[in-house]
């Protein structure tokens, strides 16, 4: 386990009742523990904005696979984005209705680019990317 470091922090009093009472909506036992994910959230939203810089995160989408050409469509772009994607997994909804999870690992601007093409494909109800991070130094 990595070493933990103390700092102080000052902070209005109203703004640190209403953090501890989000701290009670959530399920973390401590201060710390909820400082330290509001700054690892922080932290990965600003890697996101650098886009040659590498992450992970995934892409869910819906779509109506009755669709004409969606599925072939959805096949080709995958094929072509291959370099970033590391699994898919597609579950039936229902008779109609797929939901699709592209997991995704490889340089920011093109895994914007890939979530922009899928967005766009015809029959794609909604699709949107969960952004995380590699972990490092976080
Ligand atoms: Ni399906």
């Amino acid at each position: 386990m990595e070493r933990l470091k103390r700092f102080g922090v000052s902070i209005e009093e109203k703004l640190l009742d209403r953090f501890d009472r989000y701290i009670k909506k959530t399920r973390f036992k401590t201060r710390s523990q909820a400082i330290r994910d509001l700054i690892r959230k922080e932290l990965v939203k600003e890697e996101w904005l650098k886009s040659r810089e590498a992450a992970a995160g995934a892409i869910i989408m819906v779509y109506d696979h009755h669709q004409r050409e969606l599925m072939d469509n959805l096949v080709h772009l995958q094929h072509h984005h291959q370099e970033i994607i590391i699994s898919s997994q597609h579950i039936h909804l229902d008779r109609r209705m797929c939901l699709e999870v592209i997991v995704v690992k490889g340089r920011i601007d093109k895994v914007y680019a890939l979530e922009a093409e899928l967005k766009a494909a015809k029959g794609v109800k909604h699709a949107s990317l969960a952004k995380s991070t590699l972990g490092r130094d976080i």
